[in-house]
């Protein structure tokens, strides 16, 4: 069989046979490529003479080619000092696939163009708008709304959304000089970065949704917005590394909050499908407490989270953008993360929050 095309990922590479038999393709991992070259064998007597362990985990190849007679695929490696390339026959890939035709998640999504509107070209009232893109997106990014907000939480509260509100107060201010807002005490009103993260995964059950309404640009694109579909990004990683998915869905983790004059202690998976409503995300590294579990699996949970960390840190997977005076951003706080860069000057978004009820 031939190789008809070589896709390659961050982890692995697809390799595409012949168009119409079967496999159609199999993929390899870039550290099972690199331990099984065939220069690493003794030429007489074709035995291994390296270990995997004296190799690294995630290789970076210098080339990858399909060679001329398409029978073969050439990956150069970069590492050895004669220059030689490792060879691996279409047939012996065959021979050996371990993930023949496999279905690949995909990435988070990235294309901001796919969930911002312009409040004059909405085709339907915007509560409407906002509901429906929620659910199917997780986040709407409205552009040119104007800057009354309680204009806002009435068309959304047509839909059945209602504002609840939070050891902050019903609307919070956020910028660096608040005085409208209990408990001020937490880095959303200060200019500092904010890493992604869920809201309030303190709380047994988390605001739904949020609404950021900018009132004030920072200047310079400071305080720049991202926000990751982590439901996209779970399913992502169940597909690169099932135990790690496991460990972050089944493991309880404890968040811990404490204000002056507030204080929460939450116990629950980073990942929770069993959750009331559907999937949650719990994701805080701001209010995540020590971590306590058995020594002998300390490391593989360490591991999981900051495989999972990477992903979702990844600007490849985030939606990226800038909000405007009078623009808004909405997501599911259930299933997405947010964060801010961060900024200097004066900076203004109100953020409320909200829930199928009262
Ligand atoms: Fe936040």
């Amino acid at each position: 069989m031939s190789i008809a095309r070589i896709e390659p990922h961050d982890d692995f590479l697809r390799v595409h046979f012949t168009p119409g038999e079967s496999p159609r393709h199999a993929d390899f991992h870039w550290f099972w490529l690199r331990h099984n070259s065939e220069l690493d064998r003794h030429p007489l007597t074709r035995e291994r003479i390296v270990c995997s362990s004296e190799l690294p985990l995630d290789p970076q190849p210098r080339t990858v080619r399909i060679a001329e007679d398409t029978q073969a695929l050439d990956i150069d490696w970069g590492d050895r000092a004669d220059g030689q390339v490792s060879r691996y026959a279409s047939d012996w890939l065959l021979t050996h696939a371990y993930a023949a035709d496999r279905a690949h998640a995909p990435p988070p999504p990235s294309d901001v163009s796919t969930i911002a509107v312009d409040a004059a070209r909405l085709e339907e009232p915007l509560g409407r708008t906002v509901v429906k893109t929620l659910a199917r997106t997780g986040l709407l990014v409205v552009r040119g709304f104007g800057l009354d907000t309680e204009a806002l939480i009435d068309l959304i509260g047509k839909e059945g959304l209602s504002v609840i509100g939070t050891h902050f107060g019903r609307i919070e201010d956020l910028r660096t000089d608040n005085t409208t807002n209990q408990n001020t005490d937490q880095l959303g009103y200060t200019d500092s970065a904010i890493q992604l993260h869920t809201d309030q995964p303190f709380l047994d059950r988390p605001p739904r949704y949020q609404l950021l309404h900018c009132q004030q640009p920072a200047a310079n694109g400071g305080g720049a917005n991202a926000v990751v579909d982590a439901l996209a990004a779970a399913h992502y990683l169940a597909d690169l590394d099932r135990p790690a998915f496991e460990l972050l869905r089944s493991v309880p983790v404890t968040f811990h909050r404490k204000q002056k004059s507030f204080e929460r202690v939450l116990v629950s998976p980073i990942l929770d499908f069993d959750a009331p409503g559907g999937f949650r995300i719990r994701y805080s590294y701001f209010t995540l407490a020590p971590h306590k579990r058995p020594f002998a699996e300390m490391e593989a949970w360490y591991r999981a989270y900051n495989r999972f960390a990477r992903l979702v840190r990844d600007e490849r997977h985030q939606y990226r953008f800038q909000l405007q005076a009078g623009d808004f951003l909405i997501y599911d706080n259930w299933r997405m993360l947010h964060a801010r860069t961060a900024f200097t000057g004066a900076r203004w978004l109100r953020g409320v929050y909200f829930d199928t009820t009262a």
